[in-house]
């Protein structure tokens, strides 16, 4: 696809004060990527659908701009055309073509498009009315993998990346009355895409999150920051978007405690104010998640939302929540629905049966959403439900390290995840990699990110999960994490597979030993062994694949880990049965069976181990369970 998606760099720098891009032009910064709260006209529903897997609509027979014949995005009556003209030839009819419910991938369209990759026209027909005066945007909460997005036949943006909202001024070009949209989706990962085309999940292709047509005053609050800093103060940073912008009286106003802060804003219309937090606040925390309605306005526009106060922190290898230490009861998750059929179609409902089972089921008080941001849905769930998250972006395993573009299309992804989420009180950890092996190139690139991590957000923790290696000492593995990343991250994420990817007998992993860097919180980011749900084995030693191999190996990692003293947290691998094509033994059948309940929602027995493990440690701990 064009290159022209890829000049990315300075939309990053955009996204803070002008000092740290001095030296580059900033561009404007993405618009509304915070927004999924304001009200606008919902897009989802009926579209049609239209395979092109050599891409006829994007490059002609010989790569050439294609003609009429070609574009799908063309406004056109292709039957009325035909019967006008005979001579007139079209290769596509997106009225005719199939129709889908959106969102959700691809691959539950029809049973033919289960394994589809590549190109998808999307098109649907709208009615609007725009407010003279006013912005119009088409707002995506994510398409997979690239976007291309096209306006009663006029091409208007596009986006790289399938887990960030992205949002598309189309201001003068949305009419009074009817108005068609195409967004032409193309699912294809290469290697210097993030993440790359090797990974352990699914490549849900598709529109998979809301589309929404919204509407704003000329000038409008595009972005607000509200959160209580380390030092226990009511911070708020905003920015206006338009051309009334600089100098513009702004207020935050927090009914329920009482507060309003206003100002001006600066050249750049940006403002910041800060005010201790009245007596009565009341601090967010997974035992109490107390939310408060916030809002900001400028002019005749008013942005919202609903954020808890808390602050988390690190000191030595004690994780500080509200000045507190908490250990991290945590489970793994990938953002896939329960269900037989799944189509990373994550309605409310959706979100709250996975976090339920978390919460209640397993007695968590941290989910780790892994490997990409997950929806809005989820994470406000989160905030509401009262579970901490570890939220990261999809650099994973093998990352094209020394390639710009992919450079910046992860520094993107990063800027919009945190610019979405930094509202988001259960956000705990922002994390920047997932088992990446250790070289110069990877070490700047990630240096990279964990730059921008700390430029974007001083208020969380910045974390990775990381590999170890092994070696035999004394007759006893040793698992050594010496990575250099370490260095800079505040929280160690390390996943271990000892007794399931190793031949280590269950019986003799609690005896694993364990050398890490002894001053900083450490997390088990992953650790976990498949289990088809049903398939028992009431053997001494019973076998891989079988519940109870996945019970007992539960319980001999538990064992392994308790005698680690900097370790502060666990987020297993996995809370449920996910699609992953690299599993297709006959009890995998294209499932990552390492879910504490399968697919469907039936919980295994290590399902209880875990769960009763989390019941200790949190009446230990002196939490609500
Ligand atoms: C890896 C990886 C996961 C994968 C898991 C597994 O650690 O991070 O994405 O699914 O192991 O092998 O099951």
């Amino acid at each position: 696809m064009s290159g022209a998606v890829r000049t990315i760099l300075p939309v990053v720098l955009a996204f803070w004060p002008a000092t740290a891009g001095a030296q580059q032009a900033a561009a404007p910064p993405p618009a509304l990527v915070a927004a999924d709260l304001r009200p606008g006209t919902d897009l989802t529903g009926q579209w049609h659908y239209s395979i092109d897997p050599y891409r006829a609509g994007i490059r002609g027979f010989h790569g050439e701009t294609p003609n009429a014949s070609e574009r799908r995005w063309a406004e056109v009556d292709v039957p009325a055309t035909l019967a006008r003209d005979r001579a007139a030839l079209f290769e596509f009819d997106m009225a005719a073509a199939p129709v889908a419910t959106l969102p959700g991938g691809w691959m539950t369209h029809a049973p033919e498009m289960r394994h589809y990759q590549g190109l998808v026209w999307y098109q649907r027909h709208f009615t609007a009315a725009p407010t003279a005066g006013k912005r119009q945007f088409l707002r995506f909460g994510a398409v997979n993998y690239r976007a291309r997005v096209y306006l009663n036949g006029v091409e208007v943006g596009g986006h790289e990346g399938g887990f960030t909202p992205f949002a598309i001024e189309v201001t003068g070009r949305v009419r009074g009355g009817d108005n068609q949209v195409t967004v032409a989706v193309d699912s294809t990962v290469d290697a210097t895409s993030v993440p790359p085309p090797v990974t352990d999940w699914e490549n849900y292709g598709g529109i998979t999150r809301d589309v929404r047509l919204l509407e704003t005053a000329a000038t409008f609050v595009d972005d607000a920051w509200v959160r209580l800093t380390r030092t226990g103060r009511i911070a708020v940073d905003a920015r206006l978007n338009g051309g009334a912008a600089a100098g513009a009286p702004v207020r935050l106003t927090i009914a329920a405690l009482g507060l309003t802060l206003s100002g001006r804003t600066d050249a750049e219309g940006r403002w910041h104010a800060e005010a201790p937090p009245p007596r009565r606040l009341a601090r967010w925390s997974p035992d109490s998640p107390r939310l408060y309605d916030v809002a900001v306005e400028a002019g005749e526009d008013r942005w919202r939302d609903r954020v808890g106060f808390r602050t988390i922190e690190r000191r030595g290898r004690d994780i500080l929540l509200n000045g507190r230490p908490v250990f991290l009861r945590g489970v793994s998750l990938h953002e896939e629905e329960f269900g037989g059929a799944p189509a990373r179609a994550i309605t409310p409902a959706a979100a709250r049966a996975l976090l339920a089972e978390a919460k209640t089921g397993l007695h968590a008080n941290f989910v780790r959403l892994a490997h990409y941001p997950h929806g809005e849905v989820t994470t406000r769930l989160a905030d509401e439900m009262g579970l901490l998250v570890w939220s990261e972006v999809p650099v994973y395993w093998l990352i094209a390290w020394d390639n710009p573009a992919t450079l910046a299309a992860a520094r993107a992804m990063l800027a919009e995840n945190i610019v979405r989420d930094r509202n988001r009180a259960a956000i705990a950890i922002w994390s920047i990699a997932n088992e990446t092996p250790d070289s110069p190139a990877r070490n700047a690139f990630l240096g990279a990110l964990a730059d921008d991590v700390r430029r974007l957000d001083d208020t969380r923790l910045l974390g990775a999960a990381l590999l170890t290696r092994r070696s035999e000492e004394g007759g006893h593995p040793v698992m050594t994490m010496d990575d250099p990343l370490a260095t800079r991250l505040d929280v160690m994420g390390i996943n271990t597979y000892n007794g399931w990817y190793t031949a280590d007998r269950l019986a003799d992993v609690p005896a694993i030993g364990w050398r890490v860097p002894a001053d900083k919180p450490l997390i088990f980011s992953e650790f976990g062994a498949d289990a088809k749900a049903g398939f028992h084995d009431t053997a001494a030693d019973p076998r891989k694949f079988s519940e109870e191999f996945q019970r007992d190996y539960y319980a001999a990692t538990l064992a392994m880990a308790a005698k680690i003293p900097s370790l502060r947290g666990l987020s297993p691998w996995i809370l449920k049965d996910f699609r992953s094509p690299r599993r297709q033994n006959g009890w995998q059948q294209g499932y990552n069976r390492k879910g504490l309940v399968s697919e469907t929602g039936q919980r295994k027995l290590a399902f209880g181990v875990l769960a009763d493990f989390y019941a200790g440690r949190a009446a230990h701990d002196g939490h609500a369970r």
